[in-house]
């Protein structure tokens, strides 16, 4: 695909209606995710193991594009240029780790499912901005004008797109330094990010959009990662071979979304566990904050299980 083409349908305008009262369970939300990325030539692929093998993989696989690391350093090449997954992660250490924060946290969790698509040297930054917009507002129907989108202080680029290619106002366009450069571990592939955000309104905090704080307010439910570097042992960048694209949307938060839900722990999967834990020790959630963290705690933790 040429460069800065422009994709699928829909430049969707910010002005569409809000209606996130759609009827996505979990399987119907990843199912329109993956259906949708393979009506666009993305390969579907499984979710590997959550031990992974490549030596420079962390311990547990804490991001879709762990499974394709042989591809992004090009020791392998890629059996499809564009690849799709629901993939199984666990953060329980390491460079991105959650387990402190879930339980007081509406959108944390240790064991979560990270929807992607990937381009290995195939498409770049406007059509993955313009597929994840077209996703959002076009098949979930989610309401433009409650997105955001953060990128890196350095990519005039990315910003641009946002603008031009799917309309987002400058004053939701937010850039930040480390937060937009995402990395796997302490090496291995890297590149700067672009992050959307959903605002789920004044009643879970303070305005001013991602940057200013607030994650209660501004949930971050994707995160397009431009992965084009390799961070090596001395600390320095090196270039991948090729320039790719790896996004994580979260499938636990783009639920409660949909559902009309205020947190991940309203939704079907983490509400019946929380519904079994509450039969196994005696209490009711939603009585008392400290008994509601622990529910909560041992929901996440017995999933991850
Ligand atoms: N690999 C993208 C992410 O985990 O956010």
């Amino acid at each position: 695909m040429a460069p800065h083409a422009r994709v699928g349908v829909a430049q969707v305008r910010l002005s569409s209606p809000m209606s996130n009262s759609q009827p996505f369970d979990t399987d119907e939300l990843r199912s329109s995710f993956l259906d949708f990325f393979v009506a666009r030539d993305h390969r579907l692929v499984s979710s590997s193991s959550l031990v992974p093998e490549h030596p420079a993989a962390p311990l547990f696989t804490n991001a879709g594009m762990v499974q394709f690391l042989p591809v992004f350093f090009g020791e392998e090449p890629p059996a499809s240029p564009r690849a799709t997954s629901s993939q199984k992660c666990l953060r329980v250490r390491g460079k991105h780790d959650d387990i402190e924060i879930v339980g007081r946290s509406s959108s944390h969790l240790t064991f979560f499912e990270m929807l992607g698509n990937f381009s290995f040297g195939d498409y770049f930054k406007a059509e993955a901005i313009q597929y994840a917009w077209e996703f959002l507002t076009g098949t979930l129907g989610l309401d433009g004008e409650r997105l955001w989108a953060t990128v890196h202080t350095s990519d005039d680029e990315a910003a641009g797109f946002w603008q031009e290619l799917v309309g987002l106002p400058g004053e939701r366009i937010q850039r930040m330094g480390e937060d937009n450069f995402w990395e796997m571990g302490a090496t291995g592939p890297c590149g700067p990010s672009s992050e959307i955000f959903y605002d789920k309104g004044p009643e879970h905090g303070e305005g001013g959009g991602p940057a200013a704080g607030g994650e209660e307010r501004y949930v971050e439910i994707w995160n397009l990662v431009f992965m084009q570097n390799n961070r090596l042992e001395n600390g320095g960048l090196a270039e991948l071979p090729k320039r790719n694209i790896d996004t994580g949307a979260g499938l636990e938060r783009i639920l409660p979304i949909v559902q009309g839900k205020a947190s991940v722990f309203d939704t079907d999967v983490l509400r019946r566990l929380i519904g079994s834990a509450e039969e196994l020790a005696g209490c009711v959630y939603g009585r008392a904050e400290e008994d509601d963290v622990s529910l909560r705690i041992v929901a996440d933790h017995a999933r991850a299980v």
